[in-house]
């Protein structure tokens, strides 16, 4: 490929060699992936693994000393620190004591047996090692040294500085454990921290003489409420849920109201469909502007910052330390700094199963009970938001069909969950249905009866009928009860996590418990079209329920012997029900 420059002279990184795929080809609507210091009419036209090539090339001219990561020194325009917010500003000296903080707990492949412990470090440990003592009771008994994984970032700026930032995550894998079993734990180092002690507990086999009534809940587009300290001097809003003055209660913290319904609802475990942190407020519609390093960031600041990371992932801390939580990605999960078609931070901070397809660390398989879980990247297949489409080179596609038939295969299986991001059937105006979700991945799920469909990206609440072969097959309105095996597979829409509302079509209005329309249609709908980006109208008969305000969904399970049932219920950031429906399963024997 000729090395070309698209932004001409004005453009701020002019020095540099650019390679473009295809100058007149737009992968990436504006503000729909992290913007991580590439100039953005370039980014919009690469693929993750592209961009990630330009950060290689435009670092190794732009190199920047391991000092300056480290304490911040003006050299090289580099803001160093680690530092992760709960700590406090004492924390992020290097002579200060090792801490851990923003514990999490999720499964590992074998939900029943295998439990996944994460924490992040105040500082590079620096040859001090970091443990998990763990146990059946509080007593613990048992000691696990942690994996510790350092995570290095660095953002090109507009004037040739980098925003260099390291931060260091825990992780300790517990196998062998009995199922749906408690277990305690507490991060310990060797300097002399010791965590408080949490209990978690492993799944419920799947077995069904194991089977108990049990519940999850769901939420995606989360985000956080809270401001990063670093770089200091953040003001709120720039990169947290409260930058939008349009808001139905601009002041309520509506990503904390929802943590707390999440906590108080008391899930076995709990699934987001992506867009985790929103590191990036790309999406917000600021403007796209480069910041030097050590300047205040002006009103429109829109670019990566990974200490975002930090304040989430303490944000979830008080669900997230004692309740799994499972994570599917988004288009904001896309962050082009790192390896791995811009997944190797997540990598470094979460943990995923392992069980999906190679290529795609956030597809995986897990079982509670009677129920199979799959999360899905959508990433790979949407027609809309391109950097990422068909980089599993179709191997999650048939990752996803043997795996359904599996599950379905299994008699000890009632009902087959799916979560991911971009939706199969949503209408709203921002980004409304993604016909590369539906071209995937919808013929799979009404071969092998997938029961629900958890989606996220859309910031609002919506709730199809049942729907089989794209089109509805009854009209499931609150408290219906379904029946999957002939109805078909509902289709929900939970991207109303925190992230700022969305609104629907012109002309169309919301409709749910207490405040229902007669008639849901919808004439002006869209999907996104073949490949090209570009937008379909549709007329849509499937949206039963539509809220645009923040919402969770929470499933009950209940197992039974002859019929299991299932109730997916929609709640509100003030605990008000919206929405419910029972599904129904008769049990093979
Ligand atoms: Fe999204």
């Amino acid at each position: 490929m000729p090395p070309v420059s698209p932004l001409g002279a004005r453009h701020e990184h002019e020095c540099d060699t650019i390679d473009v795929v295809d100058a007149d080809e737009r992968l990436n609507p504006d503000g729909d992936i992290p913007d991580t210091g590439l100039p953005r009419e370039l980014a919009a036209r690469m693929t993750m693994a592209e961009q990630y090539d330009w950060h290689r090339g435009y670092l190794r001219r732009h190199p920047v000393s391991r000092r300056n990561f480290l304490f911040g020194s003006a050299a090289a325009a580099a803001i160093g620190a680690v530092g992760i917010s709960p700590f406090g500003a004492r924390a992020y000296a290097q002579e200060a004591p090792l801490t851990v903080a923003n514990r999490r707990v999720g499964y590992g492949a074998d939900a029943s047996s295998q439990l996944r412990f994460a924490a992040q470090l105040s500082r590079n440990p620096k040859g001090q090692r970091v443990f998990v003592d763990h146990g059946p009771t509080a007593e613990l008994g048992a000691t696990t040294q942690a994996e510790v994984r350092n995570l290095v970032t660095q953002i090109p700026d507009s004037r040739g500085g980098v925003l260099a930032a390291e931060q260091f995550y825990a992780h300790v894998p517990v196998d062998s454990l009995p199922g749906h079993a408690s277990h305690f734990y507490r991060w310990r180092t060797d300097d002399g921290f010791v965590g408080d002690v949490r209990s978690t507990s492993t799944a419920m086999p799947t077995a069904r003489n194991a089977l108990a009534p049990f519940r999850f809940t769901m939420i995606g587009d989360q985000g956080t409420d809270d401001t990063p300290v670093l770089p200091p001097g953040l003001p709120a809003g720039l990169y947290d849920d409260a930058y939008y003055a349009g808001d139905n209660d601009p002041t309520a913290p509506h990503t904390a109201n929802l943590l707390d319904q999440i906590i108080a609802s008391r899930p076995d475990f709990h699934v987001l469909a992506g867009d985790i942190a929103y590191a990036d407020p790309s999406g917000a519609g600021l403007k796209p502007t480069f910041v030097p390093t050590k300047t205040d960031p002006p009103k429109g600041f829109d670019k990566y910052n990974p200490f975002v990371w930090d304040v989430y992932l303490g944000s979830i801390e008080a669900s997230a330390s004692t309740t799994p939580w499972m994570f599917a990605t988004g288009n904001h999960d896309m962050e082009a700094a790192y390896s791995d078609h811009g997944y190797g931070g997540h990598l470094a901070r979460l943990d995923f199963p392992g069980n999906g397809p190679a290529a795609c660390p956030s597809a995986y398989s897990f079982t509670y009970g009677n129920v199979a879980v799959l999360s899905l990247d959508a990433n790979d297949v949407s027609y809309e938001i391109r950097a990422n489409t068909g980089y599993s080179g179709g191997a999650q596609n048939r990752w996803v069909d043997t795996t359904l038939a599996a599950h379905r295969a299994n008699p000890n299986i009632d009902f087959i969950v799916c979560f991911f991001h971009h939706c199969a059937y949503s209408t709203t105006k921002q980004h409304a249905s993604d016909g590369g979700v539906r071209a995937a991945w919808t013929a799979l799920f009404d071969r092998h009866q997938v029961d629900l469909v958890l989606q996220g990206h859309n910031h609002v609440f919506e709730r199809t009928d049942p729907i089989r072969a794209g089109a509805p097959t009854t009209v499931a309105s609150d408290n219906a009860t379904v029946y999957p095996e002939t109805d078909g597979t509902v289709y929900y829409t939970v991207g109303s996590g925190g992230r700022p509302r969305y609104s629907f079509q012109d002309g169309e209005r919301e409709s749910y418990r207490g405040s229902e329309l007669p008639d849901t249609f919808v004439p002006n709908s869209y999907v996104w079209d073949a490949a090209s980006g570009a937008k379909t109208t549709e007329a849509v008969a499937w949206s039963r329920v539509r809220f645009a305000n923040y919402a969770f969904v929470r499933v009950d399970v209940r197992p039974g012997t002859l019929m299991s049932e299932m109730d997916v219920t929609a709640v509100d950031e003030y605990g008000r029900e919206l929405d419910k429906l029972t599904y129904r399963r008769p049990v093979r024997t």
